[in-house]
Parts: C-alpha cells; structure tokens; sequence
C-alpha cells in the first residue's frame, strides 16, 4: 500500500497535539482527526469512563483497531494521537504507514502545569503526578523517538511557532 501524506501528532500527555492539529489543519486545510476524541464518539463514553469500567488494556485494543482502519483509509489529514498511542510496539509501524509522524517534545514540569488541573487523564489520577508524570516520559521516551520523522521541542515555543517548524519542512 503506499504510504499517505498524513501528517501524525504524537507526544505525551499536554504536548498540545490537539491544539497543533487544529491550527495546522486550519493552515493547511486539511481535515484534523483526534484519535481519543474519536474513539470517545464511537463508544459515547469518554476515555476516563473506558479506562474506569473496561480497564486500559481495552483501550489499547481501541486504538490499535482504529489505527489498523485509518492505515486503510482514502482520505489525508492531520491526525492526533493518544500519548500512550506508540508505547505498544504493534502500534509504530502503523504510524509510520499512515505518514509523516511529528513528535512534540515536552519538559515532564510543563506537562504538570498544563495537566494538573484536569481530571480527564486517567493515568494521571494519583498522589504523584509529577512522578508520574517523570516515570511514564522515561519509559516512553525511545518510543516516541523511534516512530519520530521530525522531532520539535515544544517548551517555550508558541502553537504558531510549532506549526511554522512542521509546515517548513
Ligand atoms: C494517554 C493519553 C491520553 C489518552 C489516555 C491515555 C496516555 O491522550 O489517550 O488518557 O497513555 O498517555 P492525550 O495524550 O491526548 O492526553
């Protein structure tokens, strides 16, 4: 199959991907798809309430089936990705297959003031979630890095400043 010209938004939790995605679709235009968001429409419940009663192992089937689908999919867009979206080795190539895979680089303190108020990421939901937070990036770090085409380091930058490196390239 040949590779589409999506452009993929992956990085941790606060990264912005679904703020960058709406600004680069806009300059685009392009369509913008949010993986959690669709997956919340399809389901009618939103992810905290999946993780609660279904556990996260059942939305990490969620995603790779929806993943498999848009792999399979006519249509280019900028799309959004879960932080947790390439973690689960089966998951990278599919990223890579649906285009070019953008990782937005993040500081575990931004993510913690950006985050700490919201109660809508589940993983985050703890006593600790700045260590969390620390303990989670580590982990992710090389798996992220791996399915990366273009890496930007977004701590300090402004949404247009991201979307200016993504489209110069
Ligand atoms: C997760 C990130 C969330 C969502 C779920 C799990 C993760 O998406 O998919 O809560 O494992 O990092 P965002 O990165 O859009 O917050």
């Amino acid at each position: 199959m040949k590779k589409k010209e999506n452009i993929v938004l992956i990085g941790f939790m606060g990264s912005g991907k679904t703020t960058v995605g709406l600004k680069l679709s806009w300059k685009m235009k392009m369509p913008v798809e949010d993986t959690d968001k669709l997956i919340e429409r399809r389901e009618k419940r939103t992810i905290s309430s999946i993780f609660a009663t279904d556990g996260e192992a059942v939305f990490r089937q969620m995603e790779t089936a929806l993943l498999e689908e848009l792999c399979e999919s006519k249509y280019e867009r900028i799309l959004s990705v879960g932080g947790g979206t390439p973690v689960l080795e089966a998951n990278r190539p599919l990223l890579k297959k649906l285009g070019r895979v953008v990782y937005l680089r993040i500081k575990p303190e931004t993510v913690y003031e950006r985050v700490k108020e919201d109660t809508g990421r589940p993983l985050l939901q703890c006593e600790d979630p700045l260590g969390r937070i620390k303990e989670l990036m580590a982990k992710r770090a090389s798996a992220y890095e791996e399915c990366a085409d273009l890496i930007i380091d977004v701590d300090g930058l402004t949404i247009e400043q991201i979307v200016e490196r993504i489209t110069a390239k």
